[in-house]
């Protein structure tokens, strides 16, 4: 049997190239020799949306985001995380043997807290076990994932270590699945980039706007003037061309540390090999759009294959922690 991978992303609409370079590359790589499901997580995004009026706006272009960059529905599962309830259930049941210390400790918690001081919810606290109640409700070996969520996974496998523990082995520990470009950081260079600070380009951006991003996006802090030599290894923009421009990378350094070409070329470097790379994705993507009916079905078919596995386990699990009487 294929080993199981899963992963998940909030519906935060148009996926970006940080989430393209740190995740969404492998989904579609890994589909060749595992079981592979993707799940769009609504409920983890009510615990930091204000407005719920974009979610099912943003459900259908991220779900375009991923059909167009390879994630192939014949192959794997996609469907959306409220539409499978069974997660909510199994995610009361871990909350059971989670302890609320492990919890208050995990950084993303307590970055959210700090972003959002007026909204502290319920949710937020127990994101880290929703999560964890996704991941093993399908038994998944492999979890595919940028940097930032390596404390989440390792939360999910201390949670499985206590449940196999208090009610005999039942879940794998999952590992998590890294790109060679697991963080990516933002245009200003200094937080990862993510839609919340603002500082992202959109996979599906049009060529302009892809421009008009890459020329915000803060450089080598070391090179004052157009003619002082640059120092790639302290620049972002250079480490986006190691992904969008492989074979020109050495050449750039090059120039750039020779003072042969400014900041401002660079960039214009970088747009170009970015709208060159996602040439193709785009035109797939617009082609998708144009047919919202297949997007849904592909999702309701997703559910449908999702549940079968949920209700199992589900089962399983309520058997030994003695919620079923035994026949
Ligand atoms: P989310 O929606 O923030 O991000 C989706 C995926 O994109 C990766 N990513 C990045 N990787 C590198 N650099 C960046 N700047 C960057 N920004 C985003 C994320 O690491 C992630 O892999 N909690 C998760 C969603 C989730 C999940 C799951 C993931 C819910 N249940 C179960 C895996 C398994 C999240 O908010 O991802």
């Amino acid at each position: 049997m294929k080993q199981r991978v899963f992963s998940g992303a909030r519906p935060t609409g148009r996926q970006h190239i940080g989430n393209y370079i740190g995740a969404i590359e492998n989904y579609v790589k890994l589909q060749e020799k595992f079981d592979c499901i993707y799940c769009i997580v609504d409920i983890h995004a009510l615990t930091t949306i204000e407005s719920t009026s974009e979610l099912q706006q943003n459900i259908f272009e991220m779900t375009l985001d991923w059909l167009a960059a390879g994630i192939d529905p014949k192959k794997s599962i996609v469907f959306v995380q409220s539409h499978v309830p069974e997660v909510t259930e199994l995610f009361t049941y871990l909350g059971m043997v989670t302890p609320l210390g492990w919890l208050l400790r995990v950084p993303t918690f307590k970055e959210k807290a700090r972003m959002q001081p007026e909204n502290i919810n319920y949710g937020l606290v127990g994101y880290p076990v929703l999560m964890a109640a996704d991941i093993v409700l399908y038994k998944s070996n492999v979890v595919p994932v940028g940097e930032d969520q390596l404390p989440h996974l390792e939360m999910t496998r201390e949670i499985v270590r206590r449940f196999n523990f208090l009610f005999g082995d039942t879940f794998p520990e999952p590992q998590a699945k890294l790109t060679n470009y697991p963080l990516v950081l933002g245009l200003d260079g200094a937080q990862k980039m993510g839609k919340s600070y603002g500082n992202h380009i959109e996979l599906a951006a049009t060529p302009e706007e892809t421009l008009a991003g890459v020329k915000t996006a803060v450089t080598d802090p070391a090179r004052q003037r157009r003619y002082d030599k640059g120092h790639p290894e302290i620049c972002n923009v250079f480490s986006l061309h190691k992904f969008f421009n492989i074979d020109r990378t050495q050449e750039i350094e090059v120039q750039c540390r020779s003072a042969e070409i400014g900041c401002v070329d660079c960039k214009k470097l970088l747009a170009d090999g970015i709208n060159h790379a996602l040439k193709d994705f785009r035109a797939r993507r617009s082609a998708l759009a144009k047919d919202p009916d297949h997007i849904y079905d592909v999702l309701a078919d997703g559910a449908q294959r999702a549940q079968k596995i949920a209700s199992e386990t589900l089962h399983e699990v309520k058997t030994k922690m003695g919620l079923v009487r035994n026949a």
